[in-house]
């Protein structure tokens, strides 16, 4: 398609489908952005592209996995001839490992860093060109809590996840001295927030999870989607490299 959309700044969200990355394309639509969601799970993402679509924001959905550096840049290709440049990536695709090292295969191992950290650099790499063109842009990347706790309980390891999370942080803090000053990259640290992936685990445990949140709830998308608006928007320009934590203040670092 060569008619190029002359309107509104892009978000592109991996992981858009449902979840966070929802929440996260729903708050950045409030603050006037396209949305472009990048997913694997086709139904999802077509039934959510189609719901923002049909409250008015201009939105288009690719089926892609992070984890595929070619797929990425042709992916990024793709939306560079439809916009005139990437605004913001919100760098969210993730897939829990509650696995210990006794358990984990190394297809496992590879596959958790493969689409949490990996994911962050095919994306970061395939939106930067276009950013540096356009002398500004906002990368913000989802880690969370276990990147400094290493898990929340002792029941479940995450240590696969955890080093993914942790190298998502030493990417964001790298990245942001290298793009600055036009382009700011910033981390969220999610708690324990109720999506689809957390659902069942979170049910079964509320108490105890609630319990060490001080606001006495779970979080939501909405909360996280909150802050990565916040981040995306051009006015926290002396925000950078920064690892936001969100998380009803369960975790205090
Ligand atoms: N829910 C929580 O409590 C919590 C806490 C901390 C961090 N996080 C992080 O937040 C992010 C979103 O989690 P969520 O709770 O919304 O989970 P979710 O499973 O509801 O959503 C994750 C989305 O990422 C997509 N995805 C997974 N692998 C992908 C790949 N290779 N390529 C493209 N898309 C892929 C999934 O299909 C799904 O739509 C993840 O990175 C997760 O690790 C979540």
């Amino acid at each position: 398609m060569n008619n190029k959309s002359q309107g509104n700044s892009v978000a592109v969200v991996t992981g858009g489908a449902r979840g966070i990355g929802l929440g996260c394309a729903k708050a950045l639509s409030t603050k006037g952005f396209d949305i472009v969601l990048i997913d694997v799970l086709e139904e999802d993402l077509e039934r959510s592209a189609s719901a923002l679509s049909a409250s008015g924001v201009h939105t288009e959905s690719f089926v892609a996995d992070v984890s595929l550096f070619d797929r990425t840049q042709e992916v990024a290709k793709n939306i560079l001839t439809r916009y005139e440049s990437i605004n913001v990536l919100v760098n969210n695709a993730g897939t829990p490992m509650p696995k210990g090292l006794l358990e984990i295969s190394e297809a496992e191992w590879d596959r958790t860093i493969n689409v949490h950290l990996k994911g962050c650099f095919n994306w970061a790499r395939a939106v930067v060109p276009s950013m540096l063109r356009n002398g500004s842009g906002r990368i913000v990347n989802i880690s969370s809590i276990s990147a400094y706790s290493g898990g929340v309980t002792r029941a479940v390891s995450k240590f696969a996840y955890a080093a993914a999370k942790a190298g998502i942080l030493g990417m964001t803090r790298s990245l942001a001295k290298e793009l600055g000053p036009s382009i700011a990259v910033n981390a969220v640290c999610p708690g324990a927030i109720k999506t689809e992936l957390t659902a069942k685990m979170l049910e079964a445990r509320a108490t105890e999870f609630t319990e060490g949140i001080s606001l006495q709830r779970l979080g939501t998308p909405e909360d996280i989607g909150e802050v990565v608006a916040f981040l995306a928007s051009v006015e926290p320009n002396y925000i950078n490299g920064q690892a936001i934590t969100v998380d009803g203040c369960q975790w205090i670092t």
